[in-house]
């Protein structure tokens, strides 16, 4: 069982941006706990993020008969891609989309998910455990 762990733009910086929002820790802390996780169960587990929107498609595409499972916070792309969705449609792995914030209680503009309707299911709002989480949806999933 292979994940893939997709994440998008300004993620990288984790524990800079509104931590208020978002928590101290960075994003070499989540990394350790995404890659303590999958070693405990027993998983292969890869972590990628990119600030472009062509390279997380790029990501999607060559995980083609690659991955078994997708983990993906768009971040901001949430709001935007339609690409990221047919991306996701195009190599049909199942997916979980993940969001460290509770979006549901922010800004309008934030209540739009592209990637939504193709991920067999969201979490929001459970920090960095929210990967956790979806990597444990994804291994029920097998
Ligand atoms: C986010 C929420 C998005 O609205 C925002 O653009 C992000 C992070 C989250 O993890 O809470 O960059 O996806």
């Amino acid at each position: 069982m292979k994940i893939l762990v997709i994440n998008g733009p300004n993620l990288n910086m984790l524990g800079i941006r509104e931590p208020s929002v978002y928590g101290n820790s960075t994003y070499s802390d989540l990394c350790n706990l995404i890659n303590d996780h999958a070693q405990n169960k027993g998983v292969e587990v890869e972590i990628y993020q990119s600030n472009h929107e062509g390279d997380l498609v790029d990501k999607i595409q060559n995980a083609y008969n690659k991955a078994d499972g997708i983990v993906i916070n768009p971040a901001a792309y949430t709001h935007t891609s339609v690409a990221l969705l047919d991306a996701l449609k195009a190599v049909a792995i199942p997916a979980v989309e993940v969001h460290i914030s509770d979006v549901s209680k922010r800004e309008d503009f934030r209540q739009i998910s592209f990637v939504r309707s193709y991920c067999f299911a969201t979490i929001a709002g459970h920090g960095f455990n929210g990967y956790l989480e979806a990597m444990d949806l994804l291994l029920g999933e097998r």
